[in-house]
């Protein structure tokens, strides 16, 4: 990989997506993006984003953010997230040159997949190694969440926790990991209710919920709650605790956003046939648990040997057009463009 400054400086980095189980949602510092809560996620093997930064010492002068370029998915996209993190790229590498970011999902893009946490942990690890950074993961993990609180999680594989951390710097809400998916194998199964990109981004979303929702203060002070028992659930392995923990920080979280005015409703009628399609199945005696972030998608969490069953029933609901099911994934990696 060339790093020098002065030429064309390029890397090409994949993340994976993830869902958390123990939500965030909502900041307690917008300009740096720091979380107000912890979460605890799953990265995903089935959702990727493949990214390729290159700085061209070559183009404009001095260029910066002005001459910058971002590809999603072939159309050339606006994003001052995406800018904002190749300044901060530039900033720790002293370097001046405008960058040109191609970007790929394998997922659709903006409808509660979470392409962002898999999108700014690629940008992340991309963008630093074209700039010749050598940064650690938490480092890492620190640069991605200024992208996207999320995206802090997917630099990581497995089970993942993001800390919110008390500094002002942000500096102490980094994510690590808590057990690695070869450890306790556990399939997610997505359904897809629509391809439609979300009308309310989270970063919105959750200015509005912490403003208005009457609910906001409990979530935060039951966070802490939360996350020790999510994380006793997954150190002892014990899946119906850890169903039935993220099925109620999903709930809750909900009850958040229908709380917020106005009122955030992501879900859909497929949504919501999903849900109770999940809750069916638990009475037939599979162990099978749903969760749902800012979108419409639900994503069923079950052992690998009942994810078959799982995908077949939801894909006979009515408002399901289609599930696809992921095993655990790894961590954000350089990869040949
Ligand atoms: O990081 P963002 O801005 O994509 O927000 C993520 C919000 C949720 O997906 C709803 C919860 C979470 O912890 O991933």
């Amino acid at each position: 990989m060339d790093i020098t400054v002065h030429d064309h400086a390029r890397a090409t980095a994949r993340a994976h997506s993830n869902i958390a189980l123990i939500k965030y949602w909502g900041k307690r510092d917008e300009t740096l993006n720091i979380p107000a809560v912890g979460s605890i996620s799953v990265t995903l093997d089935a959702l990727s984003t493949t990214t390729t930064v290159t700085f061209d010492a070559t183009a404009g002068e001095g260029g910066r953010a002005a001459d910058d370029e971002f590809w999603l998915n072939g159309v050339l996209t606006e994003s001052t997230r995406v800018l904002g993190v190749l300044d901060l790229v530039r900033e720790q590498a002293g370097l001046t040159s405008p960058a040109v970011v191609t970007s790929t999902n394998d997922f659709p893009t903006g409808a509660g997949l979470a392409s962002s946490a898999s999108g700014f942990a690629a940008l992340a690890l991309a963008s630093s190694a074209a700039a010749g950074l050598i940064l650690n993961a938490r480092e890492l993990s620190v640069l991605a969440r200024r992208g996207s609180g999320s995206a802090a999680r997917s630099i990581f594989g497995g089970y993942v926790a993001l800390h919110s951390g008390t500094q002002k710097d942000g500096l102490d809400a980094f994510a690590e990991p808590v057990l690695n998916a070869s450890d306790w194998p556990l399939s997610v199964v997505v359904a897809i209710t629509t391809h439609d990109a979300k009308t309310v981004s989270s970063t919105h979303g959750m200015a509005g919920s912490r403003a208005t929702s009457p609910f906001y203060p409990a979530w935060v002070d039951s966070a802490e709650d939360d996350l020790t028992a999510m994380r006793a659930a997954i150190t002892t392995r014990d899946f119906c605790q850890l169903g039935e923990l993220a099925e109620h920080s999903c709930m809750k979280l909900h009850a958040l956003m229908l709380t917020s005015r106005p009122a955030l409703i992501y879900w859909n009628a497929g949504t919501i046939a999903a849900m109770h399609t999940v809750r069916m199945l638990r009475e037939t005696g599979i162990a099978v648990y749903f969760t749902i972030d800012a979108g419409p998608q639900v994503k069923a969490l079950c052992a690998p040997e009942d994810a078959a069953a799982v995908a077949h029933a939801l894909a006979a609901t009515p408002g399901v057009n289609e599930t696809r099911t992921s095993s655990l994934g790894r961590g954000a990696h350089l990869v040949e463009a």
